[in-house]
């Protein structure tokens, strides 16, 4: 299978949102990264509501959303409406992760769960059998263009082995610090799935430079 690539349009630009959504739209890539942040859990505001449902209007792909927000439960009715397929809640955030998941699920979203740097991969031992997504943060969140983390190539062999341990479906996506060097460890070290922002958008040509991240194998 080859990996699945989600532009992040953290990055895009705003003032020709539409445009950066047809090119993905026309791309090679697979999902549509859409980073909310609450300025609470991260130290940074991005962009709400409103913007993912008009977003939906004319994306082709589906709607991969990370909350990097409090209490993400809240909201999960409220991003269904907007338009999210898949909904990716933090595990630092969710008190109680179990529920949150489960009713993400009968939504008819796929859920993940995000694990920032310093959470360890053992912390999902007991819930990875209903994790659709487990997003591997390579940088702390908050920001785009920040330098990938390198230990996050050594929770992707462990989330790799737990996965394959419990026989679950779940796929590993890697966000943060992403380019062709950095994409090309993380398939390596066994990612299904890479979010890129700064790497596409601010690129002279991002389609081209999302048919090289997806054009990326294991060595
Ligand atoms: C950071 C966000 C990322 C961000 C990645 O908190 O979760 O999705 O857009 O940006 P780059 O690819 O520039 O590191
Ligand atoms: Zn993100």
């Amino acid at each position: 299978m080859s990996v699945i690539v989600s532009p992040s349009l953290l990055s895009a630009d705003f003032l020709n949102l539409g445009k950066d959504v047809e090119m993905v739209n026309k791309s090679a890539a697979d999902w549509f990264h859409l980073d909310i942040m609450d300025g609470v859990f991260v130290p940074n505001i991005s962009y709400g509501l409103p913007i993912v449902e008009q977003i939906k209007k004319i994306a082709c792909k589906p709607l991969d959303v990370h909350l990097m927000i409090v209490q993400p439960e809240r909201y999960i009715e409220a991003f269904r409406q907007a338009g999210a397929d898949i909904l990716t809640v933090h595990l630092e955030a969710s008190t109680h992760l179990h529920r949150t998941l489960q009713q993400i699920k009968s939504c008819g979203m796929k859920a993940g769960v995000a694990l920032n740097p310093h959470t360890p991969v053992h912390s999902l031992e007991d819930i990875i059998q209903d994790i659709d997504v487990v997003l591997i943060m390579s940088v702390n969140p908050g920001f785009g263009g920040q330098s990938f983390i390198p230990h996050s190539l050594e929770k992707i062999r462990k989330l790799k082995k737990l996965i394959q341990a419990t026989q679950s479906k779940t796929l590993i996506e890697v966000d943060g610090g992403v380019n062709t060097q950095t994409g090309q460890e993380l398939i390596n070290a066994g990612a299904d799935a890479l979010v890129a922002g700064s790497f596409v958008f601010k690129s002279p040509h991002p389609a081209d430079t999302i048919r090289m991240l997806k054009e990326l194998k294991t060595e």
